[in-house]
C-alpha cells in the first residue's frame, strides 16, 4: 500500500551537519520525496505537533529543543513508506536502536535523537497537513520506479 510519511531532521542533526547523510539514506532506499524544505518552527507550532505529549514530563525540553534551530522536514512516499521510514529510525532511545538505523549509528541522547517519523496513518495525514500545503507537495514519476517498485509501478 503505497503511504506517505512526515520526516524531520530535527535541530541537532542540522547542527551536526548531518542532513544530507540523513537525506541519502531514504533517498538510497528508493523512497519518493514529494516534500522537502527547511523550516524554523515557534512554540506554538511545536506545541501543535507534540500534542500527543502535552502532559509528559519531557514536554517542555521537547519544544524548547525542537524550537532551538531550523529542522529539515520532508514527506517521503513509497509501498508501507510509514513503517518502513519508522525501522530505518529505529527505537525512541538510541541506546535501545539496533545498529543500521538512522538513531541506532548516529545518536547518543534520547532528547537529542535526530530524527522525527510519523508513528501511522492518522498520524501520518495530520502531520502532512500541519507542516506542508497542498501546493508544496509533488506528484511525479520517476524513470527509476520500475526498478524500485517492481514492473507494474
Ligand atoms: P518522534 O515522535 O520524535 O519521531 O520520536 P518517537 O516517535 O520515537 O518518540 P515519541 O514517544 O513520539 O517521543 C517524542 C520525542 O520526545 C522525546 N522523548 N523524551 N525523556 C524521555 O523519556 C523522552 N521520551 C521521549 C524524544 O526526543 C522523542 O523522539
Ligand atoms: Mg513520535
Amino acid at each position: 500500500m503505497t503511504e506517505r510519511t512526515l520526516v524531520l531532521i530535527k535541530p541537532d542533526g542540522v547542527q551536526r551537519l548531518l542532513v544530507g547523510r540523513i537525506l541519502a539514506r531514504f533517498e538510497e532506499r528508493g523512497l519518493r520525496m514529494v516534500g522537502l524544505k527547511l523550516a524554523s518552527v515557534d512554540r506554538e507550532f511545536a506545541e501543535r505537533h507534540y500534542a500527543v505529549h502535552r502532559e509528559r514530563p519531557f514536554f517542555e525540553g521537547l519544544v524548547t529543543f525542537i524550537t532551538s534551530s531550523p529542522v529539515v522536514a520532508l514527506v517521503l512516499e513509497g509501498p508501507n513508506a510509514i513503517a518502513v521510514v519508522r525501522a530505518m529510525v529505529g527505537a525512541t532511545r538510541p541506546h535501545e536502536a539496533a545498529p543500521g538505523t538512522i538513531r541506532g549509528d548516529l545518536a547518543l541522547d534520547t532528547g537529542q535523537n535526530l530524527v522525527h517519523a510519523s508513528d501511522g496513518p492518522e498520524t501520518a495525514d495530520f502531520e502532512l497537513g500541519l507542516w506542508f500545503a497542498p501546493g508544496e507537495l509533488f506528484d511525479y514519476p520517476r524513470d527509476a520506479d520500475r526498478w524500485i517498485l517492481g514492473p507494474e509501478r
